[in-house]
């Protein structure tokens, strides 16, 4: 008649919840993506995501030390340039004067190795077209002429001075060829998260705006398709044989169970990368009232953690990190 099993026993007072809690989130845990944009004089905030900024390099150092004071794991760098500085080889991407690499030498002036400075090796943001290569004759992504631009881009942002690449092109081989640059070019300790399992994403939508994405068409013929589960484990094996230090999910939230997968089957450490459009989403509905923000927040990126990320790309890592320290 009476229940023997009781587990409501273990959820009765915020103590007892907080000793038996199986998962954590730590400010290390968290890395911030930051965005730093040429030909600007003052942060300029992204519409469709309120509370983020292209960055200047003086505001990008200032945004960044509140990050690091704040104990946050790492610093995701994403360069935004102008738009006649664009062409079809994405030729800053790999100059070290390009505004990716000139953010990248700040972040390492300020922090030294005090935090993990990571780059996002893309040509997306750098070519004219807004795709993340380069394009053959008949105007499709050529995978191995881009390979070997990947290859110059991550030699410039290890020159610069970033500890860590992040190459998101989802080319076939890139971490490999990456690899191969690096150390013959002796940057044999700079290390990779591959974006492992990229989906193309209908929730990238405010990224295209924070970085002044000028694609038409989409990213299908090289990012992964919503359907599918099986290729992220392939995708996988490949990094990991290339030399993948660490392997990314992303989007994280509609793809809870790839990242499941991929975290019981990885030697190395897991990523997700919560982006633009699940920030703009809670954003939305928090300022209309609908959702109570740091609830949903903190519940968003615990969910990610649960579902098996080390580590956790978060527009919010800062916030969060400062809410964690009080
Ligand atoms: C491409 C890139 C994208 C994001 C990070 N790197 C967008 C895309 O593939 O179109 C998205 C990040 C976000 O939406 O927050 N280099």
């Amino acid at each position: 008649m009476f229940p023997i099993d009781r587990p409501r026993r273990l959820r009765r007072t915020p103590a007892v919840r907080r000793l038996v809690a199986e998962t954590s989130l730590e400010p290390r845990h968290l890395v911030l993506p930051m965005f730093v944009a040429d030909g600007i004089d003052a942060p300029r905030e992204i519409s469709s995501m309120p509370g983020v900024h292209q960055h200047t390099l003086d505001s990008l150092a200032e945004a960044g030390e509140r990050a690091v004071r704040a104990g946050v794991g790492g610093l995701m760098l994403f360069g935004v340039p102008k738009p006649e500085d664009k062409d079809g080889e994405g030729t800053q991407a790999s100059d070290p004067d390009g505004i990716l690499n000139r953010g990248l030498r700040r972040l390492r002036d300020e922090f030294g190795d005090g935090t993990v400075i990571m780059a996002d090796t893309c040509l997306d943001e750098f070519t004219d077209h807004g795709h993340c290569g380069v394009l053959a004759a008949d105007g499709s992504v050529d995978n191995d002429a881009t390979l070997v631009r990947y290859v110059d881009m991550a030699v410039a942002q290890a020159e610069s001075g970033a500890h860590v690449l992040g190459p998101s092109g989802m080319m076939d081989g890139q971490i490999g060829a990456i690899r191969q640059g690096l150390d013959t070019a002796g940057f044999a300790d700079v290390s990779q998260l591959a974006y492992t399992a990229k989906y193309a994403s209908a929730f990238y939508g405010p990224f295209r705006e924070a970085v002044g994405s000028t694609l038409r068409g989409d990213r299908r013929t090289y990012q992964q398709d919503a359907a599918n589960r099986r290729e992220s484990l392939r995708e996988l094996d490949l990094d990991v044989a290339e030399g993948a230090d660490m392997v990314m999910v992303k989007p994280a939230m509609s793809y809870l169970d790839v990242l499941r997968e991929v975290a019981d089957a990885s030697p190395v450490p897991v990523a997700a990368y919560q982006i633009s459009g699940e920030y703009a989403m809670i954003t939305a509905a928090a300022e209309r009232g609908w959702i109570d923000r740091e609830a949903a927040i903190d519940e968003s990126i615990l969910g990610i953690r649960r579902a098996g990320a080390d580590i956790v790309l978060t527009y919010w890592a800062t916030e969060v990190a400062e809410r964690l320290a009080r």
